[in-house]
Formats: C-alpha cells, structure tokens, sequence
C-alpha cells in the first residue's frame, strides 16, 4: 500500500444519510495511506452509523456536538478546525450543504468547517431529484465559488429505487480525489481560470422515421465528468450534449442537441470562441438517406435495406479550422488494436491528442462509472488505469491542459 497520505490530518465531517455506511470503510482507507483521521458524527448521522465504530476505526475519539464538555475538554471544536490540513463532508446531504453554502454555524461541524483556514470537500449523498433541484444546485454553485472541493457525486439506483445523480462516490474514488486536493492545494481550484473549454458528450440520434433511431450505447458519463471536472477547476465550460439522462454539472453551460447535424453545427459555434474542444460525445456515422414523414410500416419481405449517408465528421471539422481552431481532443472508442487505431485517427483527424478507449471491457467505456484510456499526442502517451470517470476527468483535464500550454507556449516562442 503505497503511502500517499503519510502524516496529512484529515477531518471527515459525516452528515446523515445512507451513503454513512461507507464512510467507516473511507477512514480505514485513508488511514491504509497513513493520513490522521478525526470524525465528526451530525445528530442526524448518528442514526446511521455510531460513534463507536468510527473510534474503533480511525483510533481517535469521535466529536458529536459542541455542548460535550468532555469532547471539548479533549480537542475543542477551534483547535480541531485548526488541526485539519483538509476537511472532507462524506456524505454530504442537502441540508449540510444549504448550511456550508450559507456560512451557517448550526452545529459542530459547519462550525469547524466556518472556522478552519484548511481546503474542504464535500461529496453529495442525496436522492437524485434532491441532487438535481435548482436550490441544491445553486447552493453547490456557491462552494465551489468559495473554492470548495465538490468530489462527484456518481449516478446509478439508489437506496430509495429511483435512478439518477446523487449517489456518494465510493471510498476508493474518494481516496484518489483526496490525494489530489491534498497535492494541489486551495489555489489549485482556480488553475484554469480564463481558460475555454467546449466538450461534446453522449450518443446522436439519427431518426429514420417519427418514431424509431439509429444510436449507440453512450451515456454521456464522461463527457459530463470532463466537464464537471473543467469546471471545478476554474475553467469556462460549454458542454453540448447528445440526449442524456443527466443534470448539468454546476457551472457549466448546456446546448442539448439530438443529432449529429445538430451537434455539428452547435459545435462549430462554440469552437471558434474555445481554446480546447474536446469531442467525447459517440457521434452516428451515418444517418437515414431520408427519414420517413410516417412510421415505416412492416412489409412483407424477411428484410429491410436502410439507405444510409455519411454524416459530417465533427471533429475533424473542428481540428481543419483555419481560423480560431481550438487545441483538438478526440477520443477513439475501439473494439481491438486500439492504440493503432487511435493513433490512425489522431493523424487522419489531424487532432493534437486522442484518448485510446478500449469499449470491449465490460467494466469501461460506455455507459460505465468507471473508464481506462492511453492519451496519445505525437511524441507521448499516458495511461490511465481503470478509475472511476471522475478521478479519470481530472487527469484528462490536468494532462490535456498542460500539452495545450506546451504547445502555446512554443508557438509564441515562434513567433
Ligand atoms: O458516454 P459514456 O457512456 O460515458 O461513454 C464514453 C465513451 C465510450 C462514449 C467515450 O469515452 C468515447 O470513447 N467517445 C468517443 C466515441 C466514438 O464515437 O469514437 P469514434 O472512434 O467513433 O470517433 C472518434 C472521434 O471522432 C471521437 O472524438 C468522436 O467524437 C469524433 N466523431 C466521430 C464521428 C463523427 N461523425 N464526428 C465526430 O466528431
């Protein structure tokens, strides 16, 4: 177990909900990796998990409240905000983050959180139509104006049934984006400041008649997790995406196209304004010769022949741009001799890096959490290993914004 974390204080604020479970298996984690862990229980948290469990788990006695004079006798609730290099709310439910959002000092925890001087992070934990409503998302907004880590949340089912963004990362995916913050602390969030990205996200769908379509499996995971990722980090973030059952990553403006027409041609809009376009989306190659005013009816021959057209390469058409082009991002979704094939379409495309994804894995790519890719530019290449999208996005964003101020800084050296 690599020590990542050796030495770094850590104060994990636990707020009242489901996703509580998880966070005894987060402390184990972070302690693996050598961090101090502290923890403070909500009222509300403590009817899912007990103080008990975290003691035994992170070695150190458990804050409840700011009235325990015992608790206060041990480490007062000013010392232990100033004790953490970085607080971490996990999970972190609607109601703690209206109060962060607020600067409210209800309880122990917002007001450790309202007197520390360290980075916080909060990973949401709530039901899907919670996460999405405009006040949580709002209030999401505001700590990430007041420089707050936002770690995911992810999508899937939910404990309550339903389906949906609003599910708490899990505690390795966790781990990872901690060890970011800790390595790119407070001023780091706003690295990408000025900074314009586009990014195309999720499949096309290209009609054959009113009621039926060509399309793929994309989900527009990735695409929404590199925007999101952009976003937190400062950047100017257009995102155009294909249809999607997804909420718009705070901060970031959405364009939903349905077709590759239509993605065509909102994305060349935006990428004479972008400094980096980034086309993720699974864009139809082809589309119907003629879609259908009325719904194909069943003939009675064993086949159908569907006349198809090339639709417009997006990408390309962004990397030809002999004015105002953007520095260009593909990715390349391949079945087999992926990095050959990647590397063919980052030359034919004439794009400046591609991401290699290897779509034959049953646990990434498409419409997974959880992605693997090797992004290759002439003259380099980085793997990323198996991750959750999330801490992928951040990479990808670190690595491709790096190779963009390379390549601008050479060619103003040129000049
Ligand atoms: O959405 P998810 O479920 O999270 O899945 C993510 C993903 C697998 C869709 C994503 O990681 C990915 O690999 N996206 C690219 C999928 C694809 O269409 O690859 P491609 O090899 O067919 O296309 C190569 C590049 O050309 C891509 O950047 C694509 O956006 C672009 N393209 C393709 C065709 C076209 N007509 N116009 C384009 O711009």
């Amino acid at each position: 177990m690599q020590q990542t974390l050796v030495a770094k204080r850590i104060l994990l604020g636990i707020s009242g909900g489901i996703a509580a479970y998880k966070s005894a298996d987060l402390v184990r984690r972070l302690k693996e990796r050598g961090a101090q862990v502290r923890v403070i229980l909500t009222g509300a948290a403590q009817q899912f998990i007990t103080p008990l469990t975290l003691q035994a788990v992170s070695g150190n006695p458990v804050s409840t409240s700011m009235l325990d004079p015992a608790a206060e006798a041990a480490m007062g609730h000013i010392e232990l905000a100033k004790w953490a290099d970085l607080i971490v709310v996990a999970p972190a439910s609607a109601d703690i983050i209206a109060k962060l959002a607020h600067g409210m000092a209800s309880d122990l925890l917002t007001t450790c959180v309202l007197a520390s001087a360290a980075p916080v992070a909060v990973a949401p934990a709530m039901n899907q139509q919670m996460y999405n409503n405009i006040a949580t998302q709002t209030n999401l907004a505001t700590l990430k104006k007041h420089k707050f880590h936002i770690y995911g949340p992810g999508a899937g089912e939910q404990a309550c049934g339903d389906v949906g963004y609003g599910r708490m990362l899990e505690p390795l995916e966790l781990v990872t984006l901690i060890e970011q913050s800790i390595e790119r602390p407070a001023t780091a969030t706003s690295r990408l400041t000025g900074l314009r990205f586009t990014i195309t996200a999720g499949p096309t769908r290209e009609a054959l008649d009113p009621v039926r379509y060509l399309s793929n499996h994309s989900s527009g995971k990735m695409g929404f997790a590199l925007a999101a990722a952009a976003a937190a980090m400062g950047a100017d973030v257009t995102l155009i995406s294909g249809p999607v059952q997804l909420a718009t990553p705070a901060g970031v403006k959405r364009t939903d196209v349905i077709s590759a027409q239509q993605m065509h041609e909102a994305a060349l809009k935006a990428a004479v304004n972008s400094d980096i376009f980034i086309g993720c989306a699974a864009v139809a190659d082809y589309r119907a010769a003629e879609v259908a005013t009325s719904k194909l009816k069943k003939g009675s021959s064993e086949q159908l022949q569907l006349n198809l057209i090339k639709n417009p390469d997006i990408i390309a058409a962004v990397a030809g741009l002999t004015k105002q082009r953007p520095f260009t991002v593909g990715f390349a979704a391949e079945t087999n001799d992926v990095l050959s094939y990647a590397r063919k379409k980052l030359t034919s495309k004439k794009l400046d890096m591609i991401c290699a994804n290897d779509v034959s894995q049953p646990d990434a790519g498409f419409n997974s959490d959880q992605n693997a890719v090797t992004l290759l530019w002439q003259g380099g290449e980085q793997t990323l290993a198996l991750q959750s999208k999330a801490a992928l996005a951040e990479s990808l964003i670190t690595l491709i914004s790096k190779q963009f101020s390379n390549k601008s800084t050479t060619s103003e050296a040129n000049k």
